[in-house]
């Protein structure tokens, strides 16, 4: 397995330059990906050859490869531009009356809350904010939080500024007992992290490709259970809502039946560009596999935690229990800012996140990448300290 790792490593040409630890924020691109956009870009200068048929096609390998993802069967996914796609259309779908209350953390990223806040002011529904303890998602506080007008709980499979992953089976639970539309935001887990949309019997998964599925910008793919399908009542329908079969000599035909799969909540025709980056992405995440590449990068943080717990001078802040943790880990010191700023100079790439240093482990990073990065960080405690000593900060 380590030489599948150390070939997927090889298919990222920033690994040459940069120790990355950003994918929670972007994920990078692999060769490949440059190389099918180009490719068909020339295709396209062209015009000598037609690609329709070949995207159409590609268009349902994609759909089976996150249903596959997923725990999903190709017909239940549908593809998008980004996470906010998916969340929305559960947001103005789902059939809710006004007064009705959906449940989201009070540390939830604001996809989820502006989509539902959106929704809101034009069905009246009712947001309420569900207590987070230590700023983690508390499944105690979200049972206490639900009542009778209570109709959907939305939360994210991974909190996105600590990596904390949120126990879905528990949350399922109380949805199928008190009768809750179940959606989840899956960007900060799918394809770090397994899941299985079915076994946990959620409604709708929104989830952007941009980050863990190492894709470019503004691509995506939500999960419409066949429970939800339909019961949705979409914002909008488009008429790729309809299976024309790639019939486009006899356009008058406004009657069509729609779709019988997710397809029908697409959003007209896609952004084949980015198709073939999310192709490119998924084959190498689908060669190593979604529970190798969790053991892979669990292992690259435990690495730095061992590290961090020795010194007195940083503090580990994520959780690392077993089924808490994440591919995102976060940690902090005393001046945490200047220690990022410190990191982004000797050319490793984190993120600074509410008061913690977020390091995004992913199937391209290796022992090397951690071992620089604690060079780094031994280097920087022992700047700060012979400063302090100096009396400068
Ligand atoms: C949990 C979470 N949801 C959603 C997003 C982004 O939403 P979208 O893909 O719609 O831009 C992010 C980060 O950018 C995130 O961390």
């Amino acid at each position: 397995m380590k030489d599948k790792f150390l070939s997927a490593r090889e298919m990222f040409p920033h690994t040459n330059g940069i120790v990355y630890f950003n994918t929670a924020a972007y994920g990078p691109l692999p060769e490949k990906t440059k190389r099918a956009i180009v490719d068909n870009i020339e295709l396209r200068l062209a015009v000598e050859k037609e690609d329709i048929r070949q995207m159409y096609a590609l268009k349902d390998t994609l759909r089976e490869d996150f249903g596959s993802l997923i725990g999903a069967e190709a017909r239940q996914i549908g593809l998008s531009m980004n996470t906010s796609t998916g969340l929305d259309l559960a947001a103005y779908g789902l059939p809710l009356k006004a007064g009705d209350e959906i449940l989201v953390s009070d540390v939830e990223f604001p996809a989820a809350v502006y989509a539902w806040r959106g929704a809101s002011e034009t069905k009246n529904l009712k947001v309420t904010f569900v207590k987070s303890t230590d700023k983690k998602f508390d499944i105690g506080e979200l049972e206490k939080a639900i009542s009778d007008k209570t109709k959907v709980i939305i939360v994210s499979f991974v909190q996105f500024f600590n990596g904390y992953k949120i126990n879905l089976a528990g949350i399922s639970e109380l949805c199928k007992r008190h009768n809750i539309f179940f959606v989840v935001d899956g960007i900060q887990g799918v394809g770090a992290e397994p899941i299985n949309v079915k076994e946990l019997g959620i409604d709708i998964l929104a989830c952007g490709c941009q980050k863990w599925l190492l894709s470019p910008y503004g691509s995506g793919f939500f999960y419409i259970s066949d429970s939800v399908k339909d019961k949705l009542i979409p914002q909008s329908i488009t008429w790729y809502a309809a299976d024309w079969q790639l019939n486009h000599s006899d356009l008058f035909k406004y009657d069509l039946p729609y779709f019988d799969t997710a397809e029908k909540f697409e959003a007209g025709y896609y952004a084949t560009l980015n198709m073939l980056g999310m192709k490119a992405a998924i084959d190498i995440i689908a060669d190593l596999g979604v529970e190798n590449i969790q053991k892979h990068n669990h292992a690259l943080i435990d690495k730095l935690a061992s590290y961090l717990k020795e010194t007195e001078f940083y503090k580990v802040k994520s959780s690392l229990v077993e089924n808490e943790r994440s591919s995102i880990f976060t940690f902090t010191c005393d001046n945490h800012d200047s220690l990022f700023k410190y990191l982004l100079e000797n050319r490793v790439k984190a993120a600074n996140r509410e008061g913690s240093i977020r390091i995004s482990a992913h199937l391209f990073n290796n022992e090397n990448d951690i071992d620089k990065l604690i060079e780094v960080l031994t280097a920087y405690e022992k700047n700060y300290k012979s400063k302090v000593a100096a009396g400068a900060n």
